[in-house]
């Protein structure tokens, strides 16, 4: 099983930006944590940042028949982005939204997601625990529907 791992902007600055909320791990330590749940559950996790918006279109969008489902941080193109939107519809993949922090406990512009409503389910509020916990989750249903 190939899963695709999407962080979009200013994620690369984990470790530094704003410890307080997002804690003190670095995407690149996130993403080892996620690599390294996936190898005895037989998934393999290939990562992919930007910043910019375009390149995250690109690489959902080129997605389908290369991986079996995309977990997405998009950071804040999570409220704005209806091209990241249209690029996990169009990339015909099971996706699971994940964000550090709760967002619905912060600023009310964060509230709002364009993409909650195209993917399978999300999860928010746990630090860098949020992603292994959505690639649990991402994993459970692509089993459940092989089943079918
Ligand atoms: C975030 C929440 C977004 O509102 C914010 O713009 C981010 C990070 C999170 O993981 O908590 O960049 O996606």
């Amino acid at each position: 099983m190939k899963i695709r791992l999407v962080n979009g902007p200013n994620l690369a600055l984990l470790g530094k930006r704003e410890p307080g909320i997002y804690g003190s791990e670095t995407l690149v330590d996130i993403v080892a944590a996620v690599q390294r749940k996936g190898e005895p559950m037989g998934v393999t996790v290939e990562a992919f940042q930007s910043d910019i918006e375009g390149e995250l279109v690109h690489y959902i969008g080129q997605s389908r028949g290369h991986a079996d489902g995309i977990l997405i941080n998009a950071g804040a193109y999570t409220h704005t982005s209806i091209a990241i939107r249209d690029a996990i519809t169009a990339s015909g993949l099971p996706c699971v939204e994940v964000h550090l922090s709760n967002v619905h406990a912060r600023e009310s512009f964060r509230h709002h997601s364009f993409l909650s409503s195209v993917c399978i389910g999300q999860v928010l509020g746990f630090g860098g625990h949020s992603y292994q916990l959505a690639l649990e989750g991402l994993v459970w249903h692509l089993r459940e529907r092989a089943k079918k």
